[in-house]
């Protein structure tokens, strides 16, 4: 499996490890619209892809490391000398200038932060606090493989409808998005329902939809809930499958949870 060289929210490792045999092999162009720490993209390593994400620092930092990958390790190795819980709060009050230091910093926040995950509050400022590491250290090799990874991947910051729609006949969409539901009485519910509404759900089923009238592949995995169901059921040539997931949360008497994810497949 690729290395992502972020842990994000929602990251798709499990995916990868458990469903990669749904992917397709062969495509033109790999559209990934919703990157986030891009797992998909680094387990498939397509010559020829378009990246994005509504995060400008994330892609700042996947534009660093594609473009000056000797600075950015630069940096990181600061950081990697400096480190403690005081220098950690220091560096996450920051806003660095250069895309170097934008994506050092960011690697650094993930990597040291509690539960090394990356989240932000709703004005976009990373809000984790410090984790337990009391070392923490940055592999050249790891890095330089990810900037190849990257050298021929065009990497934009906009909405996912734009990218969408980029996409022609036989290139490949995996498509992530943020996890929000209607609830029965309508209400709009979610850890994400206020950075992904629910009329960002029914852009994301429009244009999907036109997509696949394009003739473009496409995998999708989101919540298994009647709402978002709802919005691609008995729609020609989109096939759904649900699939059971096991999640171990940390802090809570259930342990291991079951999840159900829904897949929402096209021209595959
Ligand atoms: C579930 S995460 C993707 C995780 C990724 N698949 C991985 O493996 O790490 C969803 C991503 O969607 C991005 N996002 C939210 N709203 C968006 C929008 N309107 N357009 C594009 N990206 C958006 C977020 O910034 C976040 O990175």
């Amino acid at each position: 499996m690729g290395n992502t060289f972020l842990k994000w929210a929602g990251g798709k490792h499990w995916f990868v490890n458990r469903e990669w045999h749904r992917l397709p092999v062969n495509y033109n162009r790999y559209f990934e619209p919703f990157l986030g720490g891009g797992s998909v993209f680094f387990h498939l390593h397509p010559q020829n892809a378009v990246l994005s994400d509504i995060n400008q620092e994330l892609i700042n930092t996947y534009t660093a490391i594609r473009d000056d990958v000797n600075n950015v390790y630069r940096n990181l190795k600061t950081h990697e000398k400096k480190h403690s819980k005081e220098y950690f709060y220091t560096v996450r009050e920051k806003k660095p200038r250069t895309n170097a230091s934008v994506a050092a910093r960011m690697i650094y926040l993930n990597k040291a932060c509690y539960n090394g995950i990356y989240r932000v509050n709703k004005a976009g400022k990373f809000n984790v606090p410090y984790g337990t590491a009391d070392t923490v250290c940055f592999n050249k090799s790891n890095l330089s493989e990810t900037s190849k990874d990257l050298k021929n991947a065009t990497i934009i910051c906009q909405d996912f409808e734009l990218t969408i729609d980029m996409a022609q006949n036989n290139d490949f969409i995996f498509c992530d998005p943020p996890y929000t539901v209607l609830d029965d009485t309508n209400r709009f519910v979610g850890y994400n329902a206020d950075v992904f509404s629910w009329e960002d759900q029914i852009r994301l089923a429009n244009a999907l939809r036109r997509a696949k009238d394009r003739n473009v592949k496409i995998l999708m995995t989101n919540v298994d809930h009647n709402s978002v169901r709802a919005l691609y059921d008995n729609i020609d040539g989109f096939l759904l499958e649900s699939i059971e997931r096991h999640c171990f949360i940390s802090g809570t008497n259930e342990g291991r949870k079951k999840y159900k994810e829904l897949i929402v497949m096209a021209n595959l």
